[in-house]
């Protein structure tokens, strides 16, 4: 199973040579299904969205995704307080919130952007629920998959977390979810998130990318997206970043799930 995990496309501040570079870079991996993590627009105008869409639609393999708070319209105040996700579900998705089951991988995705938040993310107790109740012991590989950070990279250790995130993790653990995806801090970084967070009971694998094709870089550090790839027990993730005018493998990190969970 390989999927790849791209996130925080921000059209309307995208790089087209880096938007050329990553379609012809997905195009050259045997992808299974493409995880978008949000964001995908600069300010959620139209254009934008079907730009977005254009490049999923390009890949050519089916892929899920969440909103990210630049989906949500920042200078329409009516909009954003009573129809935040209509632009989204109109050229993205109709459910900003997809449960995937398919070929033995379970995907939530959670929308975590609030229209009266106005760039931090929030987890609801019903959400925190819906993770608590929709995993099955049959998956090979669970799921959780939100826009804003669960954990903080290195690269920026002031970035504000998903309000919640200590809820939603707690009932991803012991729902036996195997990987959390996130997005929104425009760097890469993965962790074990029960030593970021002690007391989860389970080695569960945070993976964060940076923007996939945006000029919106930080830390330094380029555009970057994930492959996850699953054999057996074994979870090889490699972070290819733009460099020189096309993407390549900077990274690469092999974990191996026990009765606990994932171990590096
Ligand atoms: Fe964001």
């Amino acid at each position: 199973m390989r999927l790849v995990h791209v996130t925080d496309l921000h059209f309307g501040a995208e790089d087209p040579d880096v938007v050329a570079g990553l379609r012809a870079d997905l195009a050259g991996q045997d992808i299974d299904r493409v995880l978008v993590s949000g964001d995908l627009t600069m300010r959620a105008r139209t254009g934008q969205f079907r730009a977005a869409r254009t490049l999923l639609e390009s890949i050519g393999r089916p892929w899920t995704s969440v909103p990210g708070n630049h989906d949500l319209p920042l200078d329409r105040v009516l909009t954003r307080a009573l129809r935040p996700l209509d632009g989204y579900r109109r050229f993205v998705d109709a459910q900003p919130q997809p449960m995937l089951h398919a070929d033995g991988l379970q995907v939530l995705g959670l929308s975590t952007a609030r229209p009266y938040l106005w760039k931090n993310g929030r987890v609801d107790a019903g959400q925190v629920a819906r993770i608590g109740s929709v995993f099955t012991a049959a998956a090979r590989l669970r799921v959780l998959m939100v826009h804003h950070p669960v954990f903080r990279s290195a690269q920026r250790p002031g970035l504000t977390l998903l309000h919640g995130a200590g809820r939603a993790l707690r009932a991803a653990a012991r729902a036996g979810v195997d990987v959390v995806i996130c997005g929104h801090d425009h760097v890469a970084a993965q962790a074990d998130l029960s030593l970021t967070r002690p007391g989860l009971g389970r080695h569960m694998i945070g993976v964060m990318s940076g923007t996939a094709c945006s000029r919106r870089v930080r830390a330094g550090e380029s555009q970057s997206y994930t492959v996850l790839e699953l054999s057996g027990e074994r979870l090889r993730l490699r972070v290819r970043h733009w460099r020189g005018g096309r993407f390549e493998t900077r990274s690469e990190t092999e974990w191996r799930r026990t009765a606990d969970g994932w171990h590096a």
